[in-house]
Formats: structure tokens, C-alpha cells, sequence
């Protein structure tokens, strides 16, 4: 029997039981009111995590959204770090930025950046007002596997919004985070997940109130002891630019021969692991998350075309997670993102035996035996500047 805890009653999970009750918000209610304060420049910066999903988002349609829920564990260490200077322009002409990534000038990265725009910018109808200087560096190596895209658009939907905040004051805090997780999820879906902490489902779902296909939603449900402050370690098994893009990756689960089933299954599993994280259900966790690890890779193998997104060495941690697990009676256990690279979650009381292991017998499958540890964080942070 695993013993359950109540949270303790902060100010912050006032909030967020206040934000729960709160109703669902639709699209429509992300557009300003008209009277938004003048402001002729400034400048605001957030630093936000990346996260990693237990039950994946895998199939999208228009406009982003997602073919079934997720959920995932926001990480602390993998974070991204941005700082938006804003002056006021001439409102003529289209939008107006440039990018500066870890110090340099990094045009490359504009595309993708204009592309949220206009999908934004219904919601946020000061864009054309300013021209933006984006600084932005991530904690984690650029060329490391590890995607950028959660942490990178979440910073600058927070940002935006710190924006807002400044034209608009009244806004309430409740409305700041969705509206921000909103935001993101038009940049990148998962980025909708890289808001809050430290559990967050995005995709409406009957058992998880307050859940929405339009953003993220912190997981209020009470969760056993052992699931707080999980660890992950991500083993950098490819360090290479990914294979298949998200956009590809998702596109292929159009007329995937298994993606009904799969959408159906991933409903199932968010609220089996609702149960497991109340009970402290470890065992049936693990099972949970690597079956959701390996079915995003089943997709990707029965898809047309379709795609190996694990090398010989993921095979080699796997099979050894699995062993050292049966060895140890441990609670380690793996995830995947699309890509070559592996997540080892495990609970805090086994931190030292499992990072000794993944020294001792893991690091040599990693790309110059590189991996980073992390664990569950709280979610984004504003920068006071
Ligand atoms: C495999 O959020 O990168 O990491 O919405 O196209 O930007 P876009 O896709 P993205 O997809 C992430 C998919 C995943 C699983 C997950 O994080 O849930």
C-alpha cells in the first residue's frame, strides 16, 4: 500500500485550484480587448524548461491541435533562456525581429519564428507594432538531439505576454498562463507543457478537469510521494539534427493505418496513469511509460514512409535498463522522445545506485559518453530585468 500525501495549501496551489475550477476558455476569449496602454519600448525575459511526455502527442490537426492527450513531467536543467527588447516601429509593413542565439546572429532560426507570428497574431495584435530583438540561449547544447522547440517557443509566448502584462495590467494570472500555454502551442505543440510544472496534461479529456486541446493544464490530482521529484537522465545516444521533423513525424498518423487505435489507447493511458501516480503504482507506471515509448516508435515503423528512429545504441540502453532492473529490483525505466536519444526516469531514493549504473555501464553507448541529468521542475520563471 503506498502511502498518499495532500499538498500543502500555498499560495500558488491556491491559484491553481482557483484556475481549475475556472472555466475552459475558448479560442476567442485570447483576443485582447481593444484598449491595450501604449508603450513605446522595453524589454522582458523568462527562462522555461523543456519537458518530457509520458503519454505522447503524436497526430495533429488544424490548428494545432492535438489527435489525443498528453502528459509530462516538466524538466529543470534543460531550459531555455530569452530576452525580447521591443521598440515601437512604423506599423507599416510585416512583422519586424531579428534573432540572436547564443550570441550570434542567427537568421536561420527566422522562419519559424515569423511562421508563430502569423498564426498568433489574431491574439496578440501589437506584433506588427514593435521591432523585436530576440536573445536566446539554451542550457543544453545545441546539437545535442535534445529539441529546442518546447522550451524555445514557450520563452517567447512568456514573453509575449510579459508584453501584454505591461499594455494591459488588469490581466489576471490565471488568464497569463493559459493564454501563454495557448500561445506556445501555436509555436510548437508540446511547448504548451513547458509553462507550468511540475505535471502537465494538454488535450481535453473527461477525467482531467480543466483539460483543453487549446493549452496545457497543470495536473492537480493528488500524486503518491515516490512521483515527486522524479529524476531523468537523457542519454545522448544522436547527437545529430533529428531525422524527421515534428511536422513530417506528426503528418505521417494521417491515414496510419493504426492511428485510430493508437489516439483511443493514449485516452486510456492518461487516465490509468492518473490512478498509478495517486496509488504510487511504480511498477504499472514503468509499464505504462516505455509502452508509450515504443508504441511512438510503432507508429514511426508502420508508417508510410516509414522511419528507424533508434540506433543499435538505444537498443543496447534499453535491454540494459532492463536488465539492471530485474537485477536490482529498481524502478528505473525508459522513454523516448522521436529520436535516437533515451530518458531514464527513476525516483529521487534511487538517484545515487542508478547514476552510478548509468556511469558505470551507460555512458559508453552515448555519443562521447555525453548524458544530463535532470529532474522534475516547477516550470517557466520570469527574469526580472
Ligand atoms: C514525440 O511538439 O515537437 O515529443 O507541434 O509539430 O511542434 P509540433 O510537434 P512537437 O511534437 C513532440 C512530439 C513528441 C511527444 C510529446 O512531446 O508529447
Amino acid at each position: 500500500m503506498s502511502t498518499k500525501i495532500t499538498k500543502k495549501e500555498t499560495k500558488r496551489d491556491e491559484f491553481v485550484i482557483f484556475a481549475q475550477k475556472w472555466h475552459r476558455l475558448k479560442t476567442t476569449d485570447f483576443i485582447p480587448e481593444s484598449s491595450l496602454e501604449n508603450l513605446e519600448e522595453g524589454k522582458v525575459a523568462w527562462q522555461t524548461p523543456s519537458n518530457i511526455a509520458l503519454v505522447k502527442y503524436w497526430g495533429k490537426k488544424e490548428p494545432q491541435l492535438p489527435e489525443n492527450t498528453s502528459i509530462s513531467f516538466t524538466l529543470s536543467n534543460c531550459h531555455t533562456t530569452t530576452e525580447m527588447h521591443f521598440e515601437k516601429k512604423d506599423t507599416n509593413g510585416g512583422f519586424c525581429f531579428d534573432v540572436v542565439f547564443e550570441g550570434e546572429k542567427k537568421d536561420a532560426f527566422k522562419p519559424k519564428i515569423q511562421k508563430f507570428f502569423e498564426r498568433i497574431e489574431a491574439y496578440v495584435p501589437f506584433l506588427k507594432e514593435y521591432h523585436f530583438t530576440i536573445y536566446s540561449k539554451n542550457s543544453f547544447p545545441h546539437s545535442s538531439g535534445i529539441a529546442s522547440s518546447a522550451s524555445g517557443m514557450s520563452a517567447l509566448a512568456l514573453c509575449l505576454m510579459s508584453i501584454e502584462k505591461l499594455r494591459s495590467p488588469a490581466i489576471s494570472e490565471a488568464y497569463f498562463y493559459k493564454k501563454a500555454s495557448f500561445l506556445a502551442r501555436l509555436g510548437s505543440g508540446s511547448a504548451c507543457r513547458s509553462v507550468k510544472g511540475s505535471l502537465v496534461v494538454w488535450g481535453a479529456h473527461e477525467q482531467i478537469a480543466g483539460s483543453s486541446d487549446l493549452y496545457g493544464v497543470d495536473f492537480t490530482e493528488e500524486i503518491a510521494p515516490v512521483f515527486e521529484n522524479y529524476q531523468d537522465t537523457i542519454l545522448l545516444v544522436d547527437k545529430g539534427e533529428k531525422q524527421v521533423s515534428s511536422t513530417v513525424g506528426h503528418d505521417l498518423m494521417f491515414d496510419h493505418p493504426y492511428a485510430q487505435n493508437r489516439f483511443l489507447q493514449a485516452g486510456e493511458n492518461i487516465a490509468k496513469i492518473k490512478t498509478f501516480l495517486k496509488e504510487g503504482a511504480v511498477k504499472d507506471f514503468i509499464a505504462l511509460v516505455e509502452s508509450e515509448a515504443l508504441t511512438l516508435h510503432a507508429m514511426m515503423l508502420t508508417s508510410q514512409p516509414y522511419f528507424i528512429l533508434m540506433k543499435p545504441n538505444t537498443l543496447q540502453i534499453i535491454q540494459r535498463i532492463w536488465d539492471y532492473r530485474a537485477a536490482n529490483n529498481s524502478n528505473v525505466c525508459f522513454t523516448l522522445d522521436a529520436g535516437a536519444n533515451v530518458h531514464l526516469l527513476y525516483p529521487e531514493n534511487e538517484k545515487e545506485a542508478v547514476q552510478h549504473f548509468i556511469e558505470e555501464e551507460l555512458a559508453v553507448f552515448c555519443q562521447n559518453k555525453h548524458f544530463i541529468h535532470d529532474y522534475v521542475g516547477q516550470g517557466a520563471r520570469e527574469i526580472l530585468l
